[in-house]
C-alpha cells in the first residue's frame, strides 16, 4: 500500500489493516513531523501508532502512555508517543515542557490531539478515526508539510 497523496481516506477492516496503514505511513515520515491522531475511545489510534513504530524499525512493544503522558522509542529516527487523554488543555500540555519535541529531530504521534488543539502544529499530519463497527474502522489521513 502506498500512503503518498493526501487526503487520504482508509476503510479498515481489522487491527491487523490498521496496522498496516501504520506501516505504510510511516514509510513517508520525516524527521520534525507531528502526527495528531483523534478519534474515541477504542478506535485504533494505538493500533495505529503500533503499525506506525514497527515502520520506523521500532521492535519495542507500544501501549498508549495514559500515565506516563509520553513515551520515547528509538528506531530509523527518534519516535515520541504522546497521549493527552489525561490532560485538560493545552495549559497542561505546555506545564510538561516537552513542546520543543514537536519541532525537534523526531516524529511525533499524539493520541487525543482534539484535547490540545492549540498546541498541535499548523503543518502536522491529522489522522481521525471513526469506528463504523465491531471491526470496521474508517481512517481519513490530512494534512502535513506542505
Ligand atoms: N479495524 C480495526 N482497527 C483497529 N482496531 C480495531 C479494529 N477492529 C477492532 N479493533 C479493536 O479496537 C481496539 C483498538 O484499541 P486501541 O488501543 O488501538 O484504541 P485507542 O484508540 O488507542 O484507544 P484509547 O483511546 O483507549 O487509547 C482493539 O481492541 C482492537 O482489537
Ligand atoms: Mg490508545
Amino acid at each position: 500500500m502506498l500512503v503518498e497523496n493526501f487526503p487520504f481516506e482508509y476503510c479498515s477492516d481489522s487491527p491487523e489493516s490498521t496496522r498496516g496503514l501504520g506501516v505504510s505511513f510511516a514509510g513517508r515520515l520525516q524527521r520534525g513531523d507531528v502526527v495528531a491522531l483523534q478519534g474515541p475511545l477504542g478506535s485504533g489510534k494505538t493500533c495505529f501508532t503500533q503499525g506506525l513504530a514497527a515502520g520506523l524499525g521500532i521492535e519495542e512493544p507500544v501501549t498508549s502512555p495514559t500515565y506516563t503522558i509520553i513515551a520515547e522509542y528509538s528506531g530509523t529516527m527518534p519516535l515520541y508517543h504522546i497521549d493527552a487523554y489525561r490532560l485538560r488543555d493545552e495549559e497542561d500540555f505546555f506545564d510538561l515542557g516537552v513542546e520543543e519535541i514537536l519541532y525537534g529531530t523526531g516524529v511525533t504521534v499524539i493520541e487525543w490531539s482534539e484535547r490540545i488543539p492549540g498546541a498541535i502544529p499548523h503543518d502536522a499530519f491529522f489522522v481521525a478515526i471513526t469506528i463504523v463497527d465491531s471491526t470496521t474502522r474508517n481512517i481519513l489521513i490530512t494534512g502535513g508539510p506542505t
